[in-house]
């Protein structure tokens, strides 16, 4: 495939990607959030659109414009986040998890703005566990042949951490970023390792991440039921 000469290999397919980064409330103003732009995902959006695809995607606090010819569901936390992509995976070809997803979420609402009170510490924030949506796609595929990706970001032993936890969530794919102060977040460039659970290993060179998307779909669309 040249450049310039888009192929339609995802013609017919319906394809679920995830994109930003999830934030948690902790009372009406504040949040636990993190660094993710979305960039990634929206990219991915863009080029599934370019190859054919029906995109959905399920944009977390980003303040990217919308893909032109995606469908895009906003949410906020992890959980409305779990929601829209399991609706959406229903009837979906490949559900790709871009998306910084927070692990962890405030125990408690507060309902009115927390507020200092005088000379008195403040309260820990005691946190719960998030659903591991990308763990729970894979385990049950909502059609068979489904093909699900992940994306990790490891700052150390990224092959070995990437294996493990391609494994431990049971995706087809994970796409492992090499994080570090200026590499990844916010930025236009990525460089990454793409690992399959049959074993296999692309290395994607440091570029664009339009690019390392178009090697993500070259790597789902053989993999299509
Ligand atoms: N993910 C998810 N749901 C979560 C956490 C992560 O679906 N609650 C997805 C992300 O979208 C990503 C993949 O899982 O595609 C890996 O995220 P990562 O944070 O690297 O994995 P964790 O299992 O949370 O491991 P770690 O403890 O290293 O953060
Ligand atoms: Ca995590």
């Amino acid at each position: 495939r040249g450049a310039g000469q888009p192929t339609a290999d995802l013609a017919g397919r319906h394809v679920v990607i995830s994109a930003g980064g999830t934030r948690e409330p902790l009372d009406p103003v504040r949040f636990l959030g993190n660094r993710s732009s979305g960039k990634q995902g929206y990219a991915l959006a863009r080029t599934a659109v370019a190859r054919g695809a029906r995109v959905t995607l399920v944009a977390a606090n980003s303040e990217l414009p919308d893909p032109a010819g995606a469908d895009v569901v906003r949410v906020g936390t992890a959980v409305q986040m779990r929601e829209a992509v399991l609706a959406a995976a229903a009837d979906a070809d490949a559900v790709v998890m871009a998306a910084a997803v927070a692990d962890f979420r405030p125990a408690q609402y507060a309902e009115g703005k927390i507020k200092k009170r005088d000379g008195r510490e403040p309260e820990p924030v005691a946190l719960v566990r998030n659903p591991d949506i990308l763990a729970e796609i894979s385990a049950d595929r909502a059609r068979p042949g489904q093909v699900v990706v992940g994306f990790a970001a490891e700052t150390d032993e990224v092959l070995a951490n990437g294996r493990a936890k391609l494994a431990r969530k049971g995706c087809d794919l994970l796409v492992v970023n090499e994080v570090g102060e200026r590499k990844t977040f916010g930025s236009e460039e990525n460089e990454a390792v793409v690992l399959g659970a049959d074993g296999s290993e692309t290395a994607v060179p440091h570029g664009p991440k339009e690019s390392l998307a178009d090697i993500v779909w070259d790597l789902v669309a053989p993999r299509l039921f």
